[in-house]
């Protein structure tokens, strides 16, 4: 396949912090030896005892273990805040933009942020939170969320963060799942002018799990929301008299950072357990060199703290190096289209870093919300969360970055804790729609159905061949999901379920998820958790649920429905399912096509065609593969004959 290419400029190959040979030495030395390059790589993280053993992984199941810089103890915190007190405190930490641009910004310099998350360290300590403990976060994008993280990890806490737009029972599923006793949360947040029912959501969840004996909740947009009397107090007594200071929890490197919930192809979402000391070192290290991030650089990455790119693009990579945060609450598209470069403006953002999905929600709104703004400050920008089309790359690359600006086009995961294939600004030439090239200690490999590595240009699934520091450490609380999901498919290495192509010039194009996530907006859902909502409601018998292609979200959630018995599929039924699935795991699931259906595409084992649901949904009906081992051939030309028209 053809594409364009964009080689370094002249101006970033002199000046880049990793150029094209320093990249090809250090690529060289991280993967030949390991222990020398992260030895060095890890010194720019503070340890309170310096470790000796760099690595000991092994992804044999025998012998499964991963373990990096096991003997050493650091606190992570310490590292975001502390160290650069004596050089820097007064350096902004945290600018942060309101959803309302006529509500006041809040900036907050290092040294303020380390009090406020002292402060809040003792406020948590002295309502019982001890280190180990799951603590619950479920807020809107505002400092409160990132001083909270913060403080977990300055006492050993365990976070667990929920993204704010997440329902009422998937907040409870989760508080269940990882046996939280604590729940810190907003009043309310904001969001494209509209209001956000946090505490009210909070409320309803814990009907269900009255073991949570704690809810301490911020007063954002002062809304009158009821208390529970001796469970919920509110932040600003949870910090009243608390000093400013607080000792650092040491950690070991391997003790628990965080839990974050994330869908695969099984119903339940996990908890994707990361650990401290080899996140702390990937996330910073892969922060500084994928956007070439220079200290006194006003970074912005737009993504929620709800997801990965929060924790380790908002939070601990750019904290640990010190950087000039831009935390925004609202959306691009609030009040006008022109506001994400309003605030590039507003800020003089040097580094962007956004996903596809708003790209392409702005670019067909027309050039002239872009045009209209200077955005003469940017010099990185960066792309997250899906595969970025080469159509919105162009737009990205040109209009918005006036085509001076490398595109990092970050693929990695929450499995993954940093970015893993990537190209950095002055060490590759770009491809629009290629992540280029493996990130230092990254061995990726494209393999075959029998897991046979393929050389050379190919396609097939993604594999990663050995562990790197920021690799996730277990499922928390099932020991035995982590192997089995992750390694079991492919003996010794780690499977991503991601497909990609390799070409000529031994560049990664990522093609998608192979298995039954569905990515909307860059967000990761699994269709068995769609389908298993649905068959909750009443008048559902069975639900089948697949991907299609959509515009903007880059996938759409498209669901086959049907009824029981005596009940008809209408539009009544239609728009009272789409709001079922939304309270049931939230706005983020809402799905796009409801097609009833009397019945679903079978083998005669009784195992749902998924693949002919999909060729539907694609509307892409010409070719339908092998249909012989369907039971009933005429299931299939009702789906088609009753496709609502798109
Ligand atoms: O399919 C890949 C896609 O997002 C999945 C991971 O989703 P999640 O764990 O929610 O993390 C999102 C933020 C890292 C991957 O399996 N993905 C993510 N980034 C890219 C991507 N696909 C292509 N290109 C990317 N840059």
């Amino acid at each position: 396949m053809e594409s364009k290419v964009y080689p370094v400029s002249d101006e970033w190959a002199q000046d880049a912090l990793i150029d094209a040979e320093t990249y090809a030495r250090k690529y060289r030395q991280s993967i030949e030896d390991p222990d020398t390059f992260w030895r060095e790589e890890a010194q720019r993280i503070d340890w309170i005892k310096p470790f000796t053993k760099v690595k000991d992984t092994s992804f044999d199941k025998d012998d499964f273990h991963i373990r990096w810089f096991e003997d050493g103890t650091l606190n992570l915190a310490a590292n975001c805040l502390d160290r650069h007190l004596a050089d820097h405190g007064d350096r902004p930490a945290i600018i942060w933009e309101p959803d309302d641009p006529s509500h006041d910004n809040r900036i907050l310099t290092y040294r303020q942020l380390y009090e406020e998350t002292c402060r809040f360290a003792n406020g948590l300590k002295a309502n019982g939170v001890k280190k180990g403990d799951r603590v619950t976060i479920y807020m809107p994008m505002v400092p409160e969320a990132a001083i909270a993280m913060l403080a977990c990890a300055r006492i050993g806490a365990v976070h667990s963060v929920i993204f704010a737009g997440f329902s009422p029972e998937a907040l409870g599923n989760r508080i269940e799942d990882c046996d939280s006793d604590i729940v810190i949360t907003a009043d309310e947040g904001h969001r494209g002018g509209r209001k956000v029912p946090l505490k009210a959501n909070v409320d309803e969840a814990l009907d269900h799990h009255a073991h949570v004996s704690r809810v301490i909740m911020l007063r954002h947009t002062g809304a009158d929301v009821p208390m529970k009397e001796g469970r919920d107090i509110t932040w600003d007594e949870a910090v009243a008299d608390q000093s400013t200071d607080c000792e650092p929890e040491e950690m070991a490197a391997e003790d628990p950072l965080f839990i974050l919930y994330t869908s695969g192809s099984t119903g339940k979402p996990k908890g994707v357990l990361h650990t401290t000391g080899g996140y702390a070192v990937w996330t910073s290290m892969t922060h500084e060199y994928s956007f070439d991030h220079r200290p006194g650089d006003v970074y912005w990455c737009a993504a929620d703290i709800g997801w990965i790119t929060g924790h380790s693009y908002i939070v601990y990579g750019p904290f640990a190096n010190g950087a000039t945060n831009v935390m925004f609450e609202g959306t691009p598209n609030y009040p006008d289209f022109s506001r994400f470069w309003q605030i590039v403006d507003k800020y003089r953002v040097n580094i962007l870093y956004t996903a596809p999905t708003a790209l392409r929600a702005l670019m067909r709104e027309g050039n002239e919300w872009v045009e209209k703004t200077s955005r003469d400050s940017l010099r990185v920008l960066g792309s997250v969360g899906e595969p970025i089309n080469p159509e919105a790359w162009e737009w990205y690359y040109h209009i918005v970055g006036n085509g001076k600006c490398p595109i990092a086009d970050t693929w990695w995961q929450t499995e993954t804790g940093g970015h893993m294939i990537t190209p950095l600004p002055g060490a590759h030439a770009l491809k629009p729609g290629s992540a280029t090239k493996p990130m230092f200690g990254v061995k990726p490999e494209i393999v075959d159905t029998d897991g046979n590595r393929l050389e050379g240009p190919c396609e097939g699934a993604l594999v990663i061949a050995d562990s790197w520091p920021g690799q996730m450490r277990g499922v928390y609380g099932d020991e035995e999901r982590f192997f089995l999901t992750y390694f079991s498919t492919f003996k010794g290495r780690y499977f991503t379920s991601d497909g990609c192509r390799r070409d000529e010039d031994g560049y990664y194009w990522i093609t998608g998820r192979m298995d039954d996530v569905i990515n909307v907006s860059g967000h990761r859902m699994g269709t068995a958790e769609i389908e298993s909502a649905l068959v909750l409601h009443e008048k559902v018998a069975e639900a089948a649920v697949v991907a299609m292609p959509h515009d903007v979200k880059g996938q759409g959630i498209y669901c086959y429905v049907t009824t029981i018995a005596g009940v008809e599929g209408d539009e009544d039924l239609r728009k009272e399912l789409i709001k079922w699935v939304r309270h049931e795991i939230g706005p983020i699931a809402s799905p796009d096509v409801v097609q009833f259906a009397p019945s679903l595409p079978k083998t005669r084992s009784g195992k749902i065609m998924r693949r002919i649901l999909r060729k539907i949904a694609e509307n892409d009906t010409s070719n339908l593969g092998d249909t012989s081992t369907l039971a009933d051939p005429e299931v299939v030309d009702n789906l088609i004959a009753n496709r609502p028209d798109l």
